[in-house]
């Protein structure tokens, strides 16, 4: 299949509105603007009119209408790949990207609807990254490397192999992301976030390092395992920070003040980057470092093919 250009760059623009969009809604719950708008799917009456853009307002309406653009984006990025992409399987992932941004936009509406109950607000937490790292998936399926290289292929025959150690590192980092939604959400206390935290980093810590220190060779997965650690360590700095500005000191804040809502939505910016990023060291390892097993033949000796 040729690479297309045009619609690679546009998967990678629908990715970062995304990430535009994911800081826009972390700004609404940092300055508890959830309620500031009170209707859905209209704002105050209307499915057009921007409203007055004042006090929390200004942070809800706004979120919202990134979120119709990103909406748009995605319905336009499913078309165009189902139009110029052979593979079944990435326009099977275009239209599941589509589901997923219309769930996350009724889960939106549903919160104000609900009163921003902690289920409903953490689940629209959660799927916002799922979405986020769909894009992220697809930007990186579409690219010329994807698409033309030859991969450069070593087997795995360690145990745990670097695929496990991946894939344990993208569900601590879910229980990582629901710990820290339901305390965000007032729905849980703060403390088994972060005690969950140093499981978190030692997992990633271990599956960056195994990348680094057995297939620094193949680009494709060593950079990703760089990028896993250096957000691994701004995002335990952050988590700190946040818990200070947010639990520490800002227990009696009448209302939400600068250095809290900085450092929280920080932590949730970085906290995306970090599960993004763990998805795709984990696809880039399934490609390039698939797993070795020992097969027994007939003679009794043992054979070590790919999977
Ligand atoms: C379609 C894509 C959407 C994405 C990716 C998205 C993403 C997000 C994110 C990341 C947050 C912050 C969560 C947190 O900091 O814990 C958030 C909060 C919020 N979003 Fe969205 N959102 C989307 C659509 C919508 C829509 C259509 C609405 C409609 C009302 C909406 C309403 C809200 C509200 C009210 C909050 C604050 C919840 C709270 O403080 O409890 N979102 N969103
Ligand atoms: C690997 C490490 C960590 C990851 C991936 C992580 C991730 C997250 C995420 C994604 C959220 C927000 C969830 C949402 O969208 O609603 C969050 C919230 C939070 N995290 Fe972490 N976190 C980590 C470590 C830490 C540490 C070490 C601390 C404290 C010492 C911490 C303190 C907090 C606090 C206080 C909040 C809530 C902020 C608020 O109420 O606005 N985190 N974390």
């Amino acid at each position: 299949m040729p690479y297309n250009r045009a619609h690679h760059r546009f998967a990678i623009f629908t990715a970062g509105a995304t990430f535009c969009l994911l800081i826009a809604g972390a700004l609404v719950t940092s300055n508890d603007a959830g309620l500031s708008v009170p209707d859905w799917p209209t704002s105050f009456g209307s499915l057009y009119k921007i409203p007055h853009m004042i006090g929390g307002v200004r942070f809800e309406h706004t979120h919202r209408m990134i979120a119709e653009f990103v909406g748009v984006l995605t319905v336009v990025l499913a078309i165009w790949t189902w139009r110029v992409d052979k593979r079944r399987w990435i326009k099977a992932l275009a239209v599941g990207a589509l589901g997923t941004v219309v769930a996350q936009g009724v889960l939106g509406g549903l919160t104000v609807l609900f009163y921003l109950p902690p289920l409903i607000s953490s689940a629209h937490a959660a799927l916002a990254q799922t979405f986020f790292c769909i894009a992220v998936a697809i930007a990186v399926f579409t690219g010329r490397r994807w698409v033309e290289e030859v991969p450069e292929v070593e087997l795995d025959s360690r145990r745990p192999s670097l695929i496990t150690l991946t894939l344990l590192s993208i569900l601590v980092l879910y229980v990582q992301l629901i710990l820290g939604a339901m305390f965000r959400h007032h729905g849980m206390s703060w403390w088994p976030h972060v005690v969950n935290a140093p499981v978190a980093a030692l997992v990633l810590t271990w599956t960056a390092v195994r990348a680094l220190a057995v297939y620094a060779r193949i680009e494709a997965v060593r950079r990703p395992a760089i990028l896993l650690l250096g957000l691994l360590i701004t995002q335990l700095c952050l988590g700190f920070v946040a818990f200070l500005t947010r639990v520490a000191w800002g227990r009696d804040a009448v209302q939400p003040e600068l250095p809290m809502v900085i450092s929280t939505v920080a932590h949730v910016a970085v906290g995306a980057l970090l599960l993004a990023t763990a998805v795709v060291l984990a696809i880039q390892v399934w490609r390039h470092v698939p797993v070795a097993f020992a097969e027994r033949v007939p003679e009794g000796g043992r054979r070590v093919v790919a999977a």
